[in-house]
């Protein structure tokens, strides 16, 4: 060891960031079954649902009964994807634990994604920040496309970090920085790290990778030697943001496991009711998912 960190923490956002993008309709009861296993697999927080507008996102438009439903593990915090004030009224009365605010540092990923300018949307989110702070709760603000857009290309850490900060100021409790189309190589990774950890402490940084290129792993490697022991992931490696083209779901939470148990790095997850509760997803999907950990363990039985 050394190298590495000895606990790695990670947020499951299969129920969010894995279905917002899938055509197949997961009924409310087996969206709520599932968090429900996720919940007793030992993962410390998930994101259960977002309260974005449901013609934007109609996969989670159920997200104000999914709240309300979901059986709530004592030590798990429950999240949701928050866009604005509107989202963070439902998202209270649904109940949250943690308000995951979100906005990009392309402008036009941001103006796709969210209809409004980065300058448009700060007072908006700064809104969120405030009101959920006010109501107690963890708010971690996504900052997406920090690496390459799908429309502008490459995306400058110095325009990353303006928005970083931004949000800091507003006083998000920390940061989860989106490879929202999976294009970072691990000296990308390397070059962003490099000032945010100037910029805020290592327990404030979070990464999400999405796995479009099969590179996510190696950039969670290069991202615990850079000191970083908070990763979002997806089970089964389901997923993609709906507005950016031919984005592959997040890294999947079962390959992250293998990889970090291999290394014999605590997660505080239990492999076996998260394998379950991934092949329970597949099922309700009818479709293989991506991650290979899962896809071998599935052969085994
Ligand atoms: P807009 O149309 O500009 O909204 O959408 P508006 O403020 O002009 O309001 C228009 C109407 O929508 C109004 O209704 C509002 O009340 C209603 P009307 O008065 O016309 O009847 N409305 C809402 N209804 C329900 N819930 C709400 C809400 N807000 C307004 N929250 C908006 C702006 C942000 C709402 C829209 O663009 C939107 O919902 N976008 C979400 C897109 C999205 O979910 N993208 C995927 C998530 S981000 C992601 O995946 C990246 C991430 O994973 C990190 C990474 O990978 O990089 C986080
Ligand atoms: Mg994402």
């Amino acid at each position: 060891m050394g190298r590495w960190p000895e606990y790695v923490q990670i947020k499951e956002v299969g129920p969010r960031d894995g279905l917002q993008n899938e055509k197949q309709w997961v009924a409310t009861k087996d969206k709520v079954n599932w968090i429900n296993m996720l919940s007793e697999s030992g993962v410390s927080e998930i994101e259960y649902s977002s309260f974005v507008h449901p013609k934007w996102v109609p996969a989670l438009s159920d997200a104000h009964d999914v709240g309300k439903r979901i059986k709530r593990k004592p030590g798990v915090r429950y999240s949701a994807l928050i866009p604005n004030r509107k989202g963070l009224e439902l998202a209270l009365e649904a109940g949250i634990d943690g308000a995951s605010v979100f906005m990009s540092a392309s402008e036009t990923h941001n103006k796709k994604n969210i209809n409004k300018s980065i300058a448009e949307t700060y007072p908006v989110l700064g809104e969120v920040i405030r009101e959920a702070k006010q109501a107690g709760k963890h708010v971690t603000g996504y900052v997406s496309t920090v690496f390459d857009c799908p429309y502008e290309g490459k995306i400058e850490p110095a325009d990353v970090m303006r928005v970083c900060e931004k949000l800091l100021n507003d006083g998000v409790d920390d940061i989860s920085l989106g490879d929202t189309i999976g294009t970072a190589v691990p000296s990308q990774v390397e070059a962003l790290l490099d000032p945010m950890l100037r910029l805020l402490p290592k327990e404030k940084i979070i990464m999400h990778y999405h796995d479009t290129r099969g590179m996510a792993i190696a950039n969670i490697m290069t991202s615990m030697e850079c000191g970083i022991h908070r990763f979002d992931s997806s089970i089964g490696g389901l997923g993609g943001c709906p507005y950016a083209p031919g984005a592959a779901g997040n890294v999947a939470t079962n390959d992250v496991l293998y990889l970090l148990h291999g290394l014999g790095i605590k997660t505080g997850i239990d492999d076996k009711k998260l394998q379950e509760a991934a092949i329970f997803i597949q099922n309700k999907l009818g479709k293989i998912l991506p991650s290979k950990s899962l896809a071998y363990a599935v052969a085994q039985e």
